[in-house]
């Protein structure tokens, strides 16, 4: 399923996150040598689902599912070690063989409990200018990290460094739990000990990821990085200060991965065939009321990591155009066309304006994205199952039609259409095309 001659593809998601990214990693996976997720952490929900069992990936990269894939987190992803531990045993304990086919990069921040414990009473803090954020940890690590004082993979190996660390952060995180009047206390020694119970077994993991990558390229292998989240959620493109704190798009896979932007040959953007936003911040085409209901049932759109419901709209034209820029999208992978089928009548935003005048490009301020009014085309539903098609001409023509109005809008061509969750339910359209 990669396209022809591409070695390292990019799979980046191109909304606000959710747009179906571990299906799409979990179906090219078939072909790869290594899977290796670049940012983020155990924020991140990738649902996989294999026959009848369905699998929710949050760190461990989502080419688990086949048994040659060698599965990495890059220096970029902030891990949370005692979920990634939970995590393998659980794949292991539902029958997968992850035997040497899991490494972590040594300079990988480690997410610590008291980055939880932050992210909890900043979030309590903001009052009603909350992010939404998933509670994992994710901002105050990545906060650690740009400061300097973040704790890495490789500092397991030197306890005396990563009891200085902790000690300094717990007082900096009493400190603020204090002042947010949160009754919790961080106890350093508490943290040291639980760190000191997983710390061989995260180390034996430890790895050069960009070594490994691009000792695969140079042997012929096939690499995905994947992507978590989405553009929208990017800590610098996003709609910020509504973001996650790590660069999602392809320019930190590079960054994140450890290799150089010239290895990747191929970016995809994964985009549903509608939109979707869990936490707060913008959202110009948002649904309300029963079309939400409906679109919100139909598409199953609750998270996969904190079960919160989404946010549901129709497919937002500038959001992904903007995508594409950003990421330097190679192609479009679209997910959940079906969740559209009983549709009549399917709206589709091709721009927006603010105070009358159309804009050209995207805005930087959430207020003024809060204030957009989208123009929207009408297209027509095609009212019948696409579950079974595996072709693009498989397809309706309304539902043809109305991917042709996305490939125009997004100015990206589109090369996968995905039809349901199972793998086979995915339509190649470059072959289809050939
Ligand atoms: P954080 O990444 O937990 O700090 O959350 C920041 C924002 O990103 C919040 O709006 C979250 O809902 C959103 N977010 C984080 N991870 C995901 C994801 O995997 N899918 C969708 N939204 C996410």
């Amino acid at each position: 399923m990669f396209a022809d001659g591409a070695r390292c593809v990019a799979v980046v998601g191109a909304q606000w996150g959710d747009e179906g990214k571990g299906k799409l990693i979990d179906v090219l996976a078939e072909q790869a040598t290594i899977v290796a997720r670049y940012q983020g952490g155990a924020n991140a929900g990738h649902t996989v689902r294999v026959g009848e069992a369905e699998f929710i990936l949050h760190l461990i990269p989502s080419g688990a599912l086949y048994p040659d894939v060698r599965c990495l987190l890059g220096n970029g992803v902030v891990v949370d070690p005692w979920t990634f531990l939970e995590e393998r045993d659980e794949l292991v304990g539902r029958g997968l063989d992850l035997d040497g086919r899991l490494g972590i990069s040594g300079r990988a921040h480690l997410v610590m409990p008291y980055h939880k414990m932050l992210d909890a009473a900043l979030e309590t803090g903001r009052g009603g200018k909350a992010i939404g954020t998933t509670g994992r940890g994710i901002g105050p690590a990545y906060r650690d990290k740009a400061a300097r004082t973040g704790l890495r993979v490789a500092d397991l190996s030197d306890p005396e460094r990563c009891a200085r660390v902790v000690e300094r952060c717990a007082e900096a995180a009493n400190a603020t739990l204090a002042r947010q009047q949160v009754p919790e206390r961080v106890d350093p020694e508490q943290v040291l000990a639980a760190l000191g119970e997983i710390g061989e077994q995260i180390l034996a993991l430890r790895t050069d990821v960009g070594g490994e990558i691009r000792a695969a390229l140079r042997g012929g292998g096939r690499v995905l990085l994947e992507g978590a989240q989405g553009a929208l959620l990017d800590v610098d493109h996003g709609t910020y200060p509504y973001v996650t704190s790590s660069s999602t798009t392809a320019g930190g896979a590079a960054t994140g991965a450890g290799i150089g932007p010239t290895a990747i040959d191929e970016v995809l953007g994964v985009v549903k065939a509608y939109t979707t936003r869990v936490g707060n911040g913008p959202l110009p085409t948002e649904l309300e009321g029963r079309e939400a209901e409906r679109l919100r049932e139909l598409g199953g759109e609750f998270g996969a990591t904190t079960g919160r419901p989404r946010r549901p709209g129709w497919f937002d034209g500038p959001v992904v155009r903007y995508a594409a820029g950003v990421n330097g999208l190679t192609a479009l992978a679209i997910t959940k066309l079906d969740v559209l089928d009983s549709f009549e009548t399917l709206k589709l935003a091709t721009d927006y304006e603010l105070d009358g005048r159309r804009l050209t490009g995207f805005p930087e301020l959430a207020s003024d994205l809060e204030r957009v009014t989208p123009v929207y085309e009408t297209l027509p539903g095609w009212g019948t199952s696409t579950a079974a098609c595996r072709r693009l001409e498989d397809l309706p023509e309304a539902a043809r039609r109305y991917l042709r109005r996305i490939e125009e809008v997004a100015a990206t061509p589109i090369r996968y259409v995905s039809v349901g969750s199972a793998r086979d339910q995915t339509i190649r359209v470059a072959a289809a095309r050939a």
